[in-house]
């Protein structure tokens, strides 16, 4: 890896978000579980960040599909050691709109389909989960919010289902009546996966639409003209983000393995 590749901190983006970078070169990077898509190493502002887009440049690659290990493993290896999601949710409570941002504080899995572990065979590893995201990253992002002045939900829970369809109305339910109070497709096994790699790992996510029973429209229109309307507020709360995170990782996830391997 040559020096000028390397790069400390990286956004996961969904789509509409492919050219948050400026002076950006695109990488493209290979790893044992296959090709991640091109990522761009450029800046925001001042900082050095690498920009990966989860569902690859255009869009082609739907959430069930996602090499979620790939798209980890190669942020480290071009020398990630802190990952700022953003992720395109629905809300599962009134309270929350188009247009909100939330911080996610904790997560429930119900994908079915994905390689949600790197320690699938040699090594037994069980990292723990009691701070699913980073602390120091979501407290960063939560002062980012208020410095311009966004209001940023921190408490939600965020439910992962396995996609590509949107919930139907008895689901919605269920997930409401769990606690959670927004839905998307692409938050796990992402955060799962970082911990492993004790990379600190946070989410930024926008509330596209009210869950499939919360609104009486059909979802899927409105989601591309909301990303586009959230990218400046999503831009600027990245930004105050990063240029605000601590020279050196002050959280549980660095030493997530310490206590982890069997
Ligand atoms: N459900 C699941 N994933 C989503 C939604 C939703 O309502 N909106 C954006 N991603």
């Amino acid at each position: 890896m040559k020096s000028s590749t390397k790069v400390s901190v990286g956004i996961i983006g969904g789509s509409g978000l492919e050219d948050l970078l400026d002076e950006a070169n695109h990488i493209q990077v290979g790893t044992p579980f296959g090709l991640v898509p091109s990522m761009s190493i450029g800046k925001l502002k001042t900082e050095k960040v690498a920009f990966l887009p989860r569902h690859k440049t255009g869009h082609t690659v739907p959430p069930h599909r996602i090499n979620y290990r790939a798209n980890i493993l190669g942020l480290h290896q071009v020398g990630v050691e802190r990952v700022l999601a953003t992720n395109a949710v629905g809300a599962l409570t009134q309270n929350l709109k188009p247009g909100s941002l939330v911080v996610p504080k904790d997560f429930m899995d119900f994908t079915k389909l994905r390689e949600g572990t790197f320690y699938d065979e040699g090594r037994v590893a069980h990292v723990d989960m009691s701070y699913p995201y980073c602390p120091e990253i979501r407290s960063v992002l939560m002062r980012a919010g208020e410095r311009v002045g966004q209001k940023i939900w921190g408490e939600a829970v965020l439910a992962c289902t396995e996609g590509p369809r949107y919930e139907t109305p008895a689901e919605v339910r269920m997930l409401q009546s769990l606690g959670c109070d927004i839905v998307g497709m692409t938050g796990v096994p992402e955060a799962a996966l970082a911990r492993e790699m004790q990379m600190c790992y946070a989410s930024l996510c926008y509330v596209s639409n009210m869950a499939v029973g919360l609104q009486n429209r059909q979802i899927t229109s409105e989601l591309a003209s909301i990303a586009n309307r959230m990218k400046p507020t999503i831009r600027e709360v990245l930004i105050g983000a990063i240029m605000s995170l601590p020279k050196t990782r002050n959280c549980v996830c660095a030493h997530a393995l310490e206590n982890a391997r069997l």
